[in-house]
């Protein structure tokens, strides 16, 4: 198992926002979590990633305990997120944003093949290489948040409502990057979406995460066959 959170409550004061939430991710899947606004889904990635610390459970990854490793430590043992809203520094360049992205051991080492590999996933960042990131259109600054994660050669990548403000269109073609990166790279993906039909299409396991709680979980197939999960979030 590369990921397993088991049995985590965490928060941002003493009352939980997520109670006994245990997710696990094996090496290779493509995992979505999926649930409304408000459900506790970018906590969780904070949990992970280190910003929130656990009132209770753990989290581990390779095995190991994240308790004693502290947020700045955890991408270079292979934890990279992609954060909501995407945070791209606007008056950077694209290629400037990238390079942030390579901080990490793995990332410094590898920096040049990994560029050529994210500008050949997703050309218009190479065409746009010195534009500042803040003149970009929203899918493309998509794109650099996630070019900016894979810069860092993770393990783990976490992408945090990829979708979020974007057009149909223009989510779908983000969907459909992922797709291709994973194939392409066969990364481990850790997805957190509000666009439910999507996140399920494209991975092989989800997680529907209500209030703080984990209500469902399974197969991808199963999950969209669920009748609460069609009536609630497919509106069938
Ligand atoms: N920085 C914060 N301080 C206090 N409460 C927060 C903070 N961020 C989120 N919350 C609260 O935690 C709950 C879950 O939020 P969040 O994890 O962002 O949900 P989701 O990503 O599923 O929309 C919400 O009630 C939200 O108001
Ligand atoms: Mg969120």
């Amino acid at each position: 198992m590369l990921l397993e959170v088991d049995k985590l409550t965490t928060g941002y004061t003493r009352v939980p926002v997520l109670e006994d939430v245990s997710i696990a991710v094996e090496t290779g899947q493509f995992v979505s979590i999926v649930g409304p606004n408000g459900a506790g889904k970018s906590t969780l990635f904070k949990a992970i990633s280190g910003i929130v610390t656990p009132f209770s459970g753990s989290i581990r990854f390779e095995g190991r305990d994240l308790a004693t490793v502290p947020a700045e430590q955890r991408p270079h043992l292979g934890i990279a997120h992609v954060p909501e809203g995407r945070q791209v520094f606007a008056s950077l360049s694209v290629l400037e944003n990238l390079e942030l992205g390579a901080y990490t051991q793995a990332g410094r080492q590898n920096w040049k093949r990994n560029l050529e590999r994210i500008y050949a996933l997703m050309p218009v960042l190479a065409e746009r290489r010195d534009q500042l990131a803040g003149t970009l259109s929203g899918g493309e600054q998509q794109m650099v948040a996630i070019g900016r994660g894979l810069a860092s050669e993770p393990k783990l990548l976490m992408l945090d409502e990829p979708s979020m403000g974007l057009a149909p269109a223009i989510a779908d073609f983000i969907f459909e990057k992922l797709i291709e990166i994973r194939q392409e790279t066969k990364l481990t993906i850790l997805l957190v979406e509000q666009r439910v039909a999507e996140a399920l299409e494209s991975a092989d396991r989800g997680y529907v995460l209500e209030a703080g709680h984990v209500v469902l979980e399974g197969g991808v197939q199963a999950l969209r066959a669920n009748d609460r999960i069609r009536q609630a979030y497919l509106g069938m």
